[in-house]
């Protein structure tokens, strides 16, 4: 081995040229010209009087005494708030710095962060506080006012707000004002019938300190349905002084017309973990089939305080896998909505398959109780396991109904096994569900979870007679058991659904007929 001089030289000055000019292009940074217009279109929309972040950063005095915090948490890109580590496509509201924005704010840190000519300020940025940035709302919800202590701990209630509108109306944008940012920490306005906490009633939007109004895209809209309220839920952070909050959330309306796409809100749950207490590291998981070709549009994933890092993952029917979001430190004061800039196609039959972890021990300093089991809850206290995601449909206007998919799984199954599907039917259900009970091997049901239909596995079938009983393993809420009775002279059955969560479903029913709903 020897060394060829000339080349050994020729990359040594090489390497000595480029350092030289990356030193004189940041002597020429200055706070003015190069940093300033950093800061205010990164960090100016939370980082400015009034609002929740601890010191406002909108001119050079106020910078000057935090360089030191601002190279840690930058370089460590702890700031600006973005927990996507990994994902398929890129997002509308990323907040992350670019390499080139990031070097640039540590080189001129670096350099003792003079201030530079101050002609080359640019002017600072305009912020229209406590006004409707989209102008004024077709429709004002305004949530009951709340007084929030000076100190204590983060206060979180979920408030009601009244729409109850006559007729169903589509939503092309929500804008939610808080009415004291500096101690509202995040809002998540959910839809509700009545004022059960329905999770069928969906997402409309969210709010957290730096968010933009949720203009959906075009075309595209959310459905209020008639009647439909809204719940608030939210999370203050004490700021020091007493202080009340009352938010409002503006709706702005699309007409009918103007409406391609419904923005579905998909909730990719788990229902039925237990975290122990102490597990550094406890896996839940939690998928969704698409029925239908579709797109994806954005997510936002949901757990509390013991969650760790949460991601989406695509198993497409051609056996192709495909990470679509991964949040490795996930932090449940940044309710983030991850909103895609271009939507990812989920053909008809892709999985959807969401995986959590959460550390419910001691060392995890956020966690309220360490020496408790956990397991799903509204409270903070407890957990939750949501992969909320946003779609619509590649065909049609809306997503099938729960009817049309219990009728196609219906024709599916009886093409395989003619003359053994059931239809049963509930008092309260809307059409009859697909049933199929073999005397051997594995049967499939089709049920409602989380606002969708799913199709389930009906396994340990054991027939006594013309009884059986049987399990129904999901990935929502954990097993579900099935008994029934066969009445083979009326052509009838009767099965009993039981789980600890919900009480006794009795379904009744007959052979499946034909098409449509009908069974007898
Ligand atoms: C979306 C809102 C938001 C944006 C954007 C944001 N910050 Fe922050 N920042 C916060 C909040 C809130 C805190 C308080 C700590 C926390 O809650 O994480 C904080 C804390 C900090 C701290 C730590 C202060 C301390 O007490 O040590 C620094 C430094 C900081 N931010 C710098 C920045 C810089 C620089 C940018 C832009 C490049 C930025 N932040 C963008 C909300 C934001």
């Amino acid at each position: 081995m020897y060394f060829n001089r000339t080349k050994v030289f020729a990359a040594i000055a090489a390497a000595f040229f480029a350092g030289n000019i990356a030193a004189a292009e940041a002597a020429k940074l200055s706070f003015t010209k190069d940093v300033a217009p950093i800061l205010n279109a990164r960090c100016a929309a939370c980082h400015r009087p009034g609002q929740m972040a601890p010191m406002s950063l909108l001119s050079y005095d106020e910078v000057r005494p935090w360089v030191k915090a601002i190279r840690e948490n930058v370089s460590a890109r702890k700031m600006p708030p973005w927990h996507a580590t990994a994902h398929a496509g890129s997002f509308m509201n990323d907040r992350s710095l670019s390499e080139a924005e990031l070097s640039t704010v540590l080189a001129r840190i670096d350099q003792g962060a003079p201030r530079g000519n101050p002609s080359d300020l640019p002017p600072a940025p305009v912020f229209p506080e406590g006004k409707w940035k989209l102008g004024e709302p077709d429709f004002v919800i305004t949530l009951p006012e709340v007084e929030i202590p000076a100190d204590g701990p983060d206060v979180f209630q979920k408030i009601p707000g009244t729409v109850a509108l006559p007729e169903d109306q589509w939503v092309s944008a929500v804008e939610i004002l808080p009415g004291a940012p500096k101690v509202v920490h995040h809002v998540i306005v959910f839809q509700i019938k009545g004022f059960d906490v329905d999770p069928a009633g969906g997402w409309l939007g969210a709010w957290a300190a730096g968010t933009e109004p949720m203009v959906f895209p075009k075309g595209t809209g959310r459905l209020m349905q008639k009647g439909a309220n809204v719940i608030g839920d939210m999370h203050w952070h004490p700021s020091g002084e007493a202080i009340k909050d009352q938010t409002r959330i503006g709706l702005h309306f699309a007409k009918t017309a103007d409406i391609e796409k419904e923005l579905v809100n998909l909730w990719v749950l788990n229902q039925g973990f237990k975290i122990p207490a102490g597990d550094p590291n406890h896996e839940v998981r939690a998928k969704h089939t698409f029925a239908q070709d579709s797109f994806i549009l954005g997510f936002a994933p949901h757990m509390h305080y013991r969650g760790k890092d949460f991601t989406y993952t695509a198993h497409y029917p051609d056996g192709r896998e495909e990470l679509l979001l991964k949040v490795e430190n996930y932090d449940f004061n940044w309710q983030t909505d991850y909103i895609l800039n271009e939507r990812l196609p989920m053909p008809k039959g892709t999985t959807v398959e969401c995986v959590a972890h959460f550390d419910n021990s001691a060392n995890n300093p956020a966690n309220p109780d360490p020496t408790r089991d956990t397991t799903f809850g509204e409270e903070t206290k407890d957990e939750m396991m949501i992969g909320f995601l946003d779609y619509v449909v590649a065909e049609g206007v809306r997503p099938k109904s729960r009817v049309e998919l219990y009728n196609d799984a219906a024709q599916t199954w009886l093409a395989a096994h003619p003359g053994e599907i059931y239809g049963v039917k509930s008092p309260k259900s809307d059409g009859f569900v697909p049933l199929y009970v073999p005397k051997t091997g594995e049967g499939r049901i089709m049920l409602g979870l989380g606002g969708s239909a799913a199709e389930l596995s009906v396994t340990d079938i054991v027939w006594t007679g013309n009884d059986f009983t049987s399990r129904i393993p999901t990935e929502q809420i954990g097993d579900i058991r099935m008994t029934g009775t066969l009445d083979p002279a009326a052509g009838t059955i009767t099965v009993t659904l039981s789980h600890e969560k919900i009480p006794n479903l009795v379904l009744s029913g007959g052979h499946w007929k034909g098409s449509v709903q009908s069974a007898s």
